[in-house]
């Protein structure tokens, strides 16, 4: 059983005037696993908020369902399992962040000691503990992004859905944010997040989903596609001079300071090769495998359309443009306009 999952979901953005179709998402299928942070990339305008919003309830798709622990997204049941962080949160400026927190854990029913100690508890785990009493109309960039996690899990979720958590914030916030988000799959919590710092998508999430223009053009594991972006494997060595490391068969050997670095093309070359070098003289100083990163992979698959599975599903889901208009003929939706149900704080997907 999936946590979230996307079943044929689409969304269509109609212009309000005649009706023309501004922006197509979808369909999407989608299982985001049980323990697992799934980073959802794309680029600006892709359809990652739009997707996010769906799961939430905050807008209405145009055809298909979301789950959430196989229940519909939007039911009571559901929503209490879910923290939601969204792009630019927006929270009452009146208020300190303590209130603020406590103002979520009341819809969450807590007792009144039990939300403090909650608030509290929060106001630690994101960096704020001296930033209490400060009203939130004070706090900085970094520190809305703070208190937006914060509330995000005043429920104790076992779901927490992030639109770009580390947006915002410096490096040490960063860091930060993602050893939090780190701590609670490893307290077995679900985490959905979308981001545009591969870096920080390749250091915490299991597995990536990668969008571009509305459709999904791959769904990998992040060592999957860093394995498959090993392109060669430098051996680091001294005590061997260039010359001799290219009569040894090594064309392409060079220097590197004291250093002499050959490349072997595969991994399994590896040993045979660290063997030749020593029984020459060679004393192995290093092994490196030379990796595409995932801004690589990313990189390549937007411009390329996706790989070969990639481009299989993105025929298989062009392909039902036609149906979906029919969907939304069946389901008679409404204009685009009016579909942001809400995006205030005491509607925010509970
Ligand atoms: N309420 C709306 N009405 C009409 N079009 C919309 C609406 N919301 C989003 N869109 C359009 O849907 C597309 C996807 O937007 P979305 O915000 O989901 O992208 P994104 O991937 O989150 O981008 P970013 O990386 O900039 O946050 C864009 O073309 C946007 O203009
Ligand atoms: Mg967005």
């Amino acid at each position: 059983m999936s946590v979230l999952r996307f079943e044929g979901v689409s969304k269509v953005f109609r212009s309000s005037l005649r009706g023309k179709y501004l922006y197509t998402l979808g369909p999407i299928t989608l299982g985001v696993e049980q323990g697992e942070i799934f980073g959802y990339l794309g680029p600006n305008g892709a359809g990652k908020t739009t997707t996010l919003k769906l799961a939430m309830g905050l807008l209405r798709a145009t055809s298909g369902k979301v789950l959430i622990f196989d229940r519909p997204h939007d039911s009571r049941s559901a929503r209490k399992c879910v923290g939601f962080l969204p792009e630019q949160p927006y929270f009452y400026q009146h208020l300190t962040a303590v209130e603020l927190l406590e103002f979520y854990g009341d819809m969450f029913g807590l007792s009144r000691d039990e939300n403090r100690r909650r608030a509290l508890h929060l106001l630690e785990l994101v960096g704020l503990r001296e930033f209490g009493n400060a009203m939130i109309s004070k706090f900085s960039k970094g520190m809305l992004q703070r208190i937006g996690l914060a509330q995000a899990l005043v429920n104790d979720p076992d779901l927490v859905v992030l639109d770009e958590p580390m947006s915002g914030l410096d490096p040490v916030g960063r860091r930060e944010i993602r050893d939090l988000i780190l701590d609670l799959k490893s307290k077995g919590k679900t985490v959905f997040l979308s981001s545009h710092i591969l870096q920080d998508v390749e250091m915490i999430c299991d597995r990536v989903g990668i969008l571009s223009a509305g459709r999904i053009l791959e769904i990998a594991s992040v060592a999957e596609v860093l394995d498959r972006g090993v392109r060669s494997v430098e051996i680091q060595i001294e005590g061997l001079t260039v010359s001799v490391a290219r009569d040894l068969g090594f064309a392409g050997a060079s220097s590197l300071g004291d250093k002499t670095v050959v490349n072997v093309a595969h991994q399994d070359e590896v040993n045979g090769a660290i063997m030749k070098l020593a029984a020459a003289g060679a004393r192995v100083v290093a092994v490196i495998p030379l990796r595409a990163t995932l801004e690589d992979y990313f990189m390549s698959q937007i411009a390329g359309g996706g790989n070969q599975e990639g481009r299989a599903f993105h025929t298989q889901v062009r392909g039902p443009r036609s149906r979906e208009r029919s969907d939304r003929g069946a389901t008679g939706r409404q204009s685009d306009r009016e579909e942001l149900i809400s995006n205030t704080p005491g509607k925010m997907g509970r």
